[in-house]
């Protein structure tokens, strides 16, 4: 059955091992600051806001369910990036197991992820910047301050500095910006540097009174809050995307991995704390810039202003990461022939896969111009869900399918921490709302259809 052919998995492991390629020089330190480059963004500088509205103070649980759901998915990440360590993330995982149907789906779904991604973000790096130059007194006319809307009572046609810096950084991406490891650290120890900042100077202005009560929503607050925040983690998988580049894979991966997740989640459930402990969760209505605010509310406006300020290269580096990830699935499915050939095609002088990147940079541009945020980060995570789901079950069946693959990671106790992840993955996905599904739906029947009049004609596997 053509739909289920798959490529070659010694064939890929063998040339990610051959000497030569890509220059082995990353170690699992510069992998932590990878991942927490790529994790630290919207997540927790816009969408706790959202969080503490709908799970109250127990939003710090929300924080812990979520990290439970990519903690398991993160175990199967790490076997994989530890056995196959090659570029393409789990698409290419999936070609070499599940068939190339499934890796197609998975690549489609990739596409919802990275790509609606970089438009979220942008929203909440326009948030950020918009609170910033208003520190200096100055104002954006409101109607090009967010999508239609965005904020309830005000007139809004376009979010556009949103629009801009996806513009700025596609066209960086496509001049051939290397992500050096080195630029990369400076800018996660400065984002590292605010939120631990903030953590120092919010801990002496809680109100433990405003912990009272703990979960005025219940359980389904909490876990719908859950779905939401779920959002803060995404991009640890990002790690694997450096395999070919790591110096000891097969150990280092899964302490990116896992470290970066486990730093991650430290500072998620502390921030969280301390911002419901400064201001009544109530008071988060609308606000889309939540971790500054707190410090205002404390009267902490300087520090407030070098949150803004770190919020916003942090979030830089997650557009950028996430757009460098889009063009290369992108790129690699367009290699496999599944995407137009041209997709592929390389700048003579810069080396970029530039169609590819201003098509993303202009398209997402464009969504994050006009679509509503809370719309776009449901989506996103319904679309990460399911691919997480599809990674812990596709570890389970290579294990079946070659048992005799060295992996120098193994998740533990498999099978039961794969349908573990795919477990709390199903309960998220279930918190979020039925028009996410709808969209969902659609856009997967829509890969379906492409797949079936197009990628599957044109695919290299078929043509051999
Ligand atoms: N985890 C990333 C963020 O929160 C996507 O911005």
């Amino acid at each position: 059955m053509s739909i289920f052919r798959t490529k070659n998995l010694d064939d890929m492991v063998a040339a990610a091992r051959k000497p030569g390629g890509l220059k082995k020089v990353l170690g699992p330190f510069d992998l932590i600051l990878m991942g927490i480059g790529a994790i630290v963004g919207t997540g927790i500088f816009v969408l706790t806001g959202t969080g503490a509205l709908t799970a109250g103070p127990a939003l710090t649980l929300s924080f812990i369910i979520a990290a439970l759901a990519c903690g398991f998915a993160a175990m199967c990440y790490a076997e994989f990036a530890s056995t196959v360590p090659v570029a393409g993330s789990i698409y290419t995982y999936s070609y070499a197991t599940l068939g190339e149907l499934v890796a197609w789906m998975i690549g489609w779904d990739l596409m919802l992820e990275y790509g609606l991604a970089t438009s979220a973000v942008s929203v909440g790096w326009s948030g950020y910047f918009q609170s910033l130059i208003s520190g200096f007194g100055l104002h954006l006319p409101t109607a090009l301050t967010a999508a239609p809307g965005a904020v309830p009572g005000a007139v809004t046609y376009f979010n556009l500095p949103a629009f801009l810096i996806m513009i700025v950084l596609t066209a960086m991406l496509s001049w051939g910006m290397r992500e050096s490891a080195r630029l990369n650290n400076v800018m996660v120890a400065i984002k590292v540097a605010v939120v631990l900042l903030f953590i120092v100077v919010g801990a002496r202005h809680v109100e433990p009174a405003n912990w009272q009560p703990f979960m005025p929503y219940g359980h389904t607050g909490v876990l719908s809050a859950a779905a939401i925040v779920f959002f803060a983690f995404i991009g640890f998988d990002a790690v694997t995307s450096a395999a070919e580049e790591v110096k000891r894979p097969e150990r280092d991966l899964p302490i990116g991995i896992i470290g970066s997740l486990a730093g991650c989640t430290i500072l998620y459930v502390i921030v969280s704390a301390i911002m419901t402990g400064i201001v009544p969760y109530a008071q988060f209505k609308g606000v889309d810039h939540p971790v500054s605010l707190a410090l205002k509310y404390a009267g902490e406006n300087w520090v407030a202003g070098f949150v803004d300020l770190g919020a916003i290269l942090g979030m830089t580096t997650v557009i950028l990461v996430m757009a460098y990830g889009q063009t290369r699935i992108i790129f690699a499915m367009s290699r496999d022939g599944l995407l137009p050939k041209r997709l592929s095609s390389i700048h003579p002088k810069h080396g970029t896969p530039y169609l590819a990147t201003w098509i993303v940079g202009v398209v997402f541009g464009l969504l994050a111009a006009l679509v509503p945020l809370d719309v776009l980060t449901e989506l996103i995570n319904i679309g990460t869900l399911a691919a997480f789901s599809l990674v812990s079950i596709a570890v389970i069946v290579l294990r079946k399918k070659r048992p005799d693959l060295h992996r120098a990671f193994r998740c533990p106790g498999v099978p039961v921490i794969p349908l573990l992840a795919v477990a709390f993955c199903f309960v998220l996905m279930a918190y979020l709302s039925l028009t996410t599904w709808i969209a969902f739906g659609v856009w997967l029947a829509l890969g379906l259809v492409v797949y079936f009049t197009y990628a599957r004609h044109h695919s290299l596997l078929n043509k051999q």
